[in-house]
């Protein structure tokens, strides 16, 4: 796979869907056991993460392991973004520094266009979650445990229930399955207004309607430090807009369920979809490790 020199990721529309396809193949050889390639360097790479992260964080730097990489890591307050340092500043030093990819993860959309504004090429970036807007690993990842686990993938329904309004894992995961060939995708945002602008041309249903017959089942965390105010409703969320036993009844018997995760029990789903059968949650999370490596190799093998 060759290195691309002049690209970043930070939307999943920064590659073509046989980019991703490369990726998909290449996460499924290297869980099947496949020896990762020697990188160029064995430092250089940084995970900076400026909001909290379980999954993603410890997905990259448990891929960064497996590579040879020992990654350096930088917070917002162990850094001198504390001391109010610009974030192209930060990418000109971390570039400087002989740095050549950094992950990021920030609350601010476009922070990872910032970071690298101010660079020489030698600096790459990849999102690893900016704000409400872009999380493309976890798309790849979604799109990997989905293709794995229905058979008729792209013939497929995909619901997905609760915050939309407010979430990057959303529209990322929507815009890849889109562009992967899934037509009927069903969008349930419950209490939270979409505009118009947001997931042009897929249908907004109630969480009943969307739940039908659906082969994939996607529940999304209420992301209040994303809130600006509390949504008008939230008494009953759970059997309202949520993921609950009954919901899934009205699926496919062989409907998988989804979630990105960290997961807010007993309001967007419910304990007995999170942990039963056809719950592939944790699969997601270790399928993350797998596309995350694949990532990285392609950066800095
Ligand atoms: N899905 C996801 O991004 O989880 P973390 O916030 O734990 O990384």
């Amino acid at each position: 796979m060759t290195p691309p020199p002049d690209t970043n990721l930070i939307n999943v529309d920064d590659w073509s869907r046989e980019t991703w396809e490369a990726i998909l193949a290449r996460a499924r050889r290297l869980r099947s056991g496949a020896a990762p390639r020697r990188p160029r360097k064995t430092s250089g790479l940084v995970l900076f993460f400026a909001e909290p992260s379980t999954r993603t964080r410890l997905s990259f730097e448990r891929a960064a392991l497996r590579l040879g990489v020992v990654p350096s890591q930088l917070d917002t307050t162990g850094s001198s973004l504390a001391k109010n340092e610009s974030l192209a500043d930060t990418g000109a030093t971390l570039e400087a520094l002989g740095h050549v990819l950094v992950v990021l993860r920030h609350t601010r959309p476009g922070a990872a266009r910032d970071l690298i504004a101010s660079t020489r090429g030698l600096l790459h970036v990849v999102s690893a979650g900016e704000g409400q807007t872009t999380h493309p690993t976890q798309a790849a990842l979604d799109l990997l445990t989905i293709i794995d686990h229905v058979r008729s993938f792209p013939e497929i329904t995909v619901a997905l229930f609760g915050d939309l309004a407010h979430s990057r894992v959303a529209r990322s995961t929507v815009t890849l399955l889109r562009r992967f060939g899934v037509r009927d995708i069903r969008l349930a945002p419950g209490p939270f207004p979409l505009s118009n602008d947001d997931y042009p041309g897929v249908t907004r249903t109630t969480a009943d309607e969307a739940a039908v017959g659906a082969h994939v089942l996607i529940a999304l965390r209420l992301q209040r430090e994303r809130w600006d105010a509390s949504p008008p409703v939230f008494d009953g969320y759970l059997e309202t807009h949520g993921l609950t036993t009954r919901r899934l009844s009205m699926a496919r018997a062989d409907a998988i369920v989804l979630h990105p995760g960290p997961l807010n029990r007993g309001i967007e789903i419910a304990d007995d979809v999170a942990d039963g059968p056809r719950s592939r949650i944790l699969t997601q999370v270790e399928n993350g490790v797998w596309v995350r490596l694949a990532i990285l190799e392609r950066f800095l093998a």
